[in-house]
């Protein structure tokens, strides 16, 4: 089954919050002094089980769901992520993804292989202790996602970094990174910085765009672009005319990919999005812990995905938005 929204996007992907909480308190996401101990975080009781999570995820792939990704806050918290993943492993589909900061990997890794993951995606921006402290609020050093980075590999998981460049503060780690991971053989996105939320103070004036990455790197080790991979793919790749692999840009601000977007994302406690920024979502939890069967969520999330009409990028200046709405939280949704 395939369901379309008003745009004629189809369902295609879901990503899932496992947990709202984070041992990282990245500046631009989570800044330590609104995230603080008095942060009012789902309790437990609100949060999907192991078993409520497999069976949303199955609902979903029935209605053309292809690719899960889980995500958090910092999924790696979540005691349970292995049995999480094997009831995901379980399901037909094509991908089973995971964004985390890498500081837990080294100790879980052989374990989410086990499970039936895929892929590891590791967010990490600048190789020197200096500059990555001071983005992730003093939380975690540069040596231990590195070692994440390796053991995940190692245990035969695909991995991706994702570097979020932010002028003024990153912005001189960019070529490093790429000579590192270049040699690695791992594909590193530079991720434009962006409005999500409402805590992190953006300004377009922070913003580094591809253009501007491209060419920098470009002047070092020259570029060609590459073909999607698939249609609809949030990176827009290119590949290093030396053979070095290849690197992505994800420019949600400068070149917005609304018009090809098929993600859904679910929060820890199994409200559903449609948008990065949207400033509600649709809680399913009180279907899942009611007598409701299976074929009525479906027909519940058809309902909601039937009636989407978010592209809140591609609206992004021209007016069309109300700037000012409060957005769901990044660590809510997991990006
Ligand atoms: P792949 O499956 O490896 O291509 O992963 P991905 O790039 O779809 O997901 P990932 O979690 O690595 O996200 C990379 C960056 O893109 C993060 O900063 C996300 O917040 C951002 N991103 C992912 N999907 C969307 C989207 O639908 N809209 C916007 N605006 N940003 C997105
Ligand atoms: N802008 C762009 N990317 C962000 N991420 C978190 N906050 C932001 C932001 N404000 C990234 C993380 C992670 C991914 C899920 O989203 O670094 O890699
Ligand atoms: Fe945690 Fe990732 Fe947000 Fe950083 S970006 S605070 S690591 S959830
Ligand atoms: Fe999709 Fe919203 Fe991102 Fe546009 S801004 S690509 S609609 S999640």
């Amino acid at each position: 089954m395939t369901v379309y929204d008003q745009h004629g996007r189809h369902l295609r992907d879901l990503r899932i919050s496992v947990t709202d909480r984070c041992n990282f308190r990245c500046r631009y996401c989570m800044p330590a002094e609104i995230f603080d101990q008095d942060y009012a975080f789902l309790p437990k009781e609100h949060m999907l089980t192991a078993e409520e999570i497999g069976r949303l995820a199955r609902i979903f792939v029935s209605l053309g769901v292809r690719k899960l990704r889980i995500t958090g806050g910092e999924p790696l918290l979540r005691k349970d992520l292995p049995e999480i993943i094997t009831r995901l492993a379980g399901l037909n589909v094509e991908d089973i993804s995971l964004t985390t900061n890498g500081s837990l990997l080294v100790r879980n890794a052989a374990k989410l292989k086990q499970a039936g993951l895929h892929r590891v995606t590791v967010s990490l921006d600048a190789l020197d202790d200096d500059t990555f402290l001071y983005m992730n609020g003093g939380k975690g050093r540069v040596q231990p996602v590195l070692d994440g980075i390796d053991a995940a590999a190692a245990e035969g998981l695909t991995v991706k970094i994702n570097m979020v460049v932010q002028k003024g503060i990153n912005d001189e780690a960019v070529l490093p990174m790429v000579e590192y991971f270049r040699n690695k053989g791992h594909i590193l996105r530079m991720v434009e910085y962006m409005d999500v939320g409402n805590t992190n103070g953006w300004n377009r004036e922070h913003v580094v765009s591809t253009k501007e990455l491209l060419q920098r790197i470009g002047e070092r080790w020259p570029l060609e672009p590459v073909e999607p991979n698939y249609l609809g793919e949030v990176a827009s790749r290119y590949r290093f005319l030396d053979g070095g692999g290849e690197v992505g840009f994800i420019s949600s601000v400068t070149q917005a990919f609304c018009s090809s977007c098929t993600r859904a994302r679910l929060s820890a406690d199994g409200t559903l999005y449609t948008c990065l920024f949207a400033s509600q979502g649709h809680p399913l939890q009180h279907l899942l812990r009611s007598d409701n069967r299976d074929e009525e969520l479906a027909a519940a999330i058809s309902s909601i995905w039937g009636n989407r009409h978010d592209q809140y990028s591609l609206e992004r200046g021209t007016g069309k938005i109300i700037t000012s709405a409060a957005k769901v939280e990044m660590s809510h949704i997991g990006g």
